[in-house]
């Protein structure tokens, strides 16, 4: 018998489990902005509680003048790979300007995060070993899969020193993380992780993508939060959330950035990061630096949504950061629970496996949202638990969130 290709189930899956209780909540279109907290689905104003464009640039004039100026100075896409025909003066800008801004030498772009982090396979030779955290994001895992390396997950560093200690002598040695977790929210023991590498010689690879921009005094993440700005040996970032773009860079030693340049086949054969993407990337890195405050916002937004849905028995752990989830007993409650949400003009994301371990809502609120959206998306939350008689979590502790003191 033989076996549809096309069947395996994945997000299809839970879409049918979930129309099946008349829930439909992945692939809605947006029919216009209607400013920059709303967006308009099925002809509704809704609150967009589950943007990842942290600090609200995407709408910020100063990054739309640049983009549309790109276009109009050099087209809409290159139509070639960096090291052929696709290059462009403004690309270089950008990778400067990465590289200052996140204090490394040098960075290199990629056309998305997710083609960033495959890149990485390129430094998995047949006789290294892979380390990589358990929770890491979908890109990191098929990168390791796409290595020739051997893979080993963690769960916590007490199992990594093991791994790490028993991996044999003489391989290359590769750790793999993301500084905030995508789906949890939590921050990654950078410290912890950096002490491992040194004291087995290998290398640490840290993926910024939720973190950079938010995190630390000058916004270059979690990397800065912990001090360690000049000893990661990669920073993979993605353009896509606080730099309100599409696109990523490796930054790190120079040396590192150059294996990677003329070794990693998602740069040596895919189209470059379009033009008015690296500009609308370059005006934003305007706007982190001399508007320092919209991290401060955000970071006091997602304060006041964690500690509010704590407070009516919604646990929001382990999460220390603006990535806020809520998990359920299963993807059904979870969906009952994200309609219950749209209904009432909230637009939240619903994840479960395999992107989560478990059922969950995930919501984020950015720069451009005020405390009466933040009351909104609370009183929206509790009518909707108590609606599906959703079990509340007694005495759960106000969040300490990961955050530094702004510069
Ligand atoms: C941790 C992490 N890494 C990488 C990516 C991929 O980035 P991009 O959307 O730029 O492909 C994402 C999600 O978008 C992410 O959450």
């Amino acid at each position: 018998m033989s076996v549809d290709p096309f069947g395996k189930g994945g997000l299809h899956e839970a879409e049918v489990v979930l129309k099946a209780h008349g829930v439909d909540a992945f692939f809605r279109e947006a029919a216009e902005r209607t400013g920059d907290s709303h967006v308009v689905i099925d002809g509704r104003k809704v609150l967009m509680a589950g943007s990842h464009d942290y600090l609200g640039l995407s709408t910020h004039p100063h990054v739309v003048e640049a983009a549309v100026r790109a276009v109009r100075r050099w087209g809409t896409t290159v139509s070639g790979s960096r090291p052929l025909s696709g290059s462009l003066v403004l690309h270089r800008e950008l990778e400067d300007r990465l590289a200052a801004f996140l204090g490394q030498e040098a960075a290199t772009l990629t056309n998305s995060g997710f083609q960033a982090n495959l890149a990485l396979s390129s430094l998995m030779g047949r006789h290294d070993v892979v380390f990589a955290d358990a929770r890491n994001h979908a890109s990191l895992v098929d990168a390791a899969r796409l290595g020739w390396g051997r893979v080993h997950r963690y769960k916590n560093l007490d199992q990594l020193g093991k791994q790490l200690a028993d991996a044999p002598s003489g391989t290359g040695r590769l750790i793999l993380t993301d500084g905030v977790f995508s789906m949890d929210g939590d921050a990654a023991d950078l410290r912890g992780l950096r002490a491992l590498a040194d004291h087995h010689g290998a290398k640490l690879v840290v993926d910024a993508a939720h973190d950079m921009g938010v995190l630390g005094a000058r916004g270059r993440g979690l990397v800065e939060h912990c001090g360690l700005d000049d000893r990661v040996d990669l920073i993979s970032v993605t353009l896509s959330k606080s730099l309100a773009s599409i696109g990523a860079a490796l930054a790190g030693p120079a040396a590192h950035v150059n294996y990677l340049r003329t070794n990693a086949r998602p740069i040596l054969y895919s189209v470059a990061v379009p033009p008015a993407s690296a500009a609308a990337a370059l005006a934003a890195l305007d706007v982190v630096e001399t508007e320092p405050e919209r991290r401060r916002h955000v970071l006091d937004l997602a304060e006041g949504l964690h500690n509010g849905l704590r407070r009516m028995g919604l646990d929001t752990r382990p999460s220390t950061t603006p990535v806020v989830p809520v998990r359920f007993a299963d993807m059904a409650t979870a969906g009952a629970f994200w309609a219950a949400l749209f209904e009432a003009g909230v637009f939240t994301n619903l994840v479960g496996p395999p992107a989560s371990g478990t059922a969950m809502l995930r919501l984020t609120l950015t720069a451009n949202h005020d405390e009466t959206h933040l009351a909104t998306v609370l009183e929206a939350c509790d009518r909707a638990a108590r609606q599906l008689g959703v079990p509340r979590v007694p005495d759960i502790p106000e969040v300490a969130l990961t955050r530094s003191e702004v510069a």
